[in-house]
């Protein structure tokens, strides 16, 4: 069994993103080392529930947890108030005190509510991530943002609360499915792009990057660790984003926008990123701040992953533009675009006019 242990340095709230092959299996016996209370709630829904809620639960038992569940319907429909509503009156009947402990097993959803359900329970009470998407993986289950949607807004509702502990198992990725796969590389590119060049090469030098069993075990754990490590420096440098977590908004500027102008059903978020950040980086070379070879090299990147590049038919880039002026970084009436300016490097900027932007998505039709 390998296993890799990452810390989040927060100076109130530190905890390890641990990454292990057996990670279900000794989830009982991690979470005792830290002292997580004598009552565990397992949070999740129907789809992971039914590969891996047995494994969890026993692991709980085993380490003398009295385990109780509750299973949100599946689906970014249901990351909604009303669902947090169920939990609690979940969480009221199994008894759950300020010492007892939310574990979060599923993707990005489940993740982002049930964190919320714990920051809210009797004023906090411990939550645990056992992510199982590749993007909870690498980027959701860490660094503490939770909520749920309002009717207007994707994530409007929410606290920053962190989690005690990150357990990442990838053996569950080989149920994922293949397209929810690709949009988690999203983000694993992101981070090759902002913060580490290394991991880019290694993603580079992969012959495919598309489907789970094309990994090597090898690549797939640089990937998990290394997307771990850069969003775990990040967050621990600025966990409430007053300046430099803003980088990881990289390509959710205009990604946002396409997503949300598709009904949020068309794509999926990592695949709106993937198409944010094929603009994002192509802005940055029309401005004069990235040479067109990096960004050929990310496109190549993209591709490989088998995510989308262009903007769907239909998205008219009017549209693009007055949507990015509700984006949740404008400051000032100013949209903030997160640049690339090297392979692993990013600036943030408010420089970028209209004009520009409906330059760079002439490029993606
Ligand atoms: P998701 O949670 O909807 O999971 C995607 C699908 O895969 C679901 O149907 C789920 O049931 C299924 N699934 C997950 N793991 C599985 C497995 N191992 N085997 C089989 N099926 C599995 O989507 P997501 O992409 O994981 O997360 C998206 C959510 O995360 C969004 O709501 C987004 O806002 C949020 N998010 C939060 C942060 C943060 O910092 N908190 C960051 C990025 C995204
Ligand atoms: N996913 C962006 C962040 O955690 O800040």
């Amino acid at each position: 069994m390998t296993q890799s242990v990452i810390p989040v340095n927060l100076p109130q709230n530190p905890y390890e993103i641990a990454i292990a092959s057996d990670g279900i299996d000794r989830l009982g016996s991690w979470m005792k080392s830290l002292h997580l209370g004598k009552k565990a709630m397992v949070v999740s829904n129907p789809t992971v529930f039914g590969h891996y809620g047995k494994r969890a639960i026993e692991s709980l038992k085993d380490a003398g947890f009295q385990v109780s569940h509750y299973l949100f319907p599946d689906g970014e429909e249901y990351k909604t108030l009303d669902s947090i509503r169920g939990l609690y009156d979940a969480a009221l009947e199994a008894k759950l005190e300020r010492s007892s402990t939310m574990v979060a097993l599923g993707g990005g959803v489940v993740g982002d509510m049930t964190g919320f359900a714990a920051a809210t329970w009797l004023r906090g009470i411990h939550f645990v991530q056992v992510p199982t998407s590749l993007l909870a993986m690498v980027d959701a289950s860490i660094g503490g943002k939770t909520g749920v949607n309002h009717p207007q807004g994707k994530n409007l509702i929410g606290a920053f609360y962190q989690p005690r502990l990150v357990l990442i198992d990838p053996t569950v990725l080989k149920t994922l499915p293949e397209r929810e796969f690709r949009a988690g590389m999203a983000e694993v590119i992101k981070y090759g792009v902002i913060w580490d060049g290394e991991l880019f090469g290694q993603l580079e030098a992969a012959e495919t990057l598309d489907r789970i069993e094309h990994l090597s075990p090898e690549l797939l754990r640089e990937i998990l660790v290394r997307s771990c490590q850069a969003k775990a420096e990040v967050v621990s440098q600025d966990e409430k984003e007053a300046g430099l977590r803003a980088i990881l908004n990289y390509g959710h500027t205009i990604g946002h926008a396409v997503e949300s102008l598709t009904g949020y059903t068309e794509l999926l978020h990592g695949e709106a990123v993937g198409i944010g950040m094929v603009a994002a980086s192509r802005l940055a070379v029309t401005m004069d701040l990235l040479d067109r070879s990096c960004d050929d090299r990310q496109l190549a990147l993209v591709q490989k992953a088998g995510l989308p590049t262009q903007i769907p038919q239909g998205v008219d880039f009017d549209a693009i533009v007055a949507k990015l002026q509700t984006d949740k970084k404008v400051k000032d009436g100013k949209v903030r675009f997160v640049l690339p300016t090297a392979i692993g490097k990013v600036t943030v900027t408010d420089r970028v006019t209209e004009d520009l932007v409906r330059s760079a998505l002439e490029t993606l039709r």
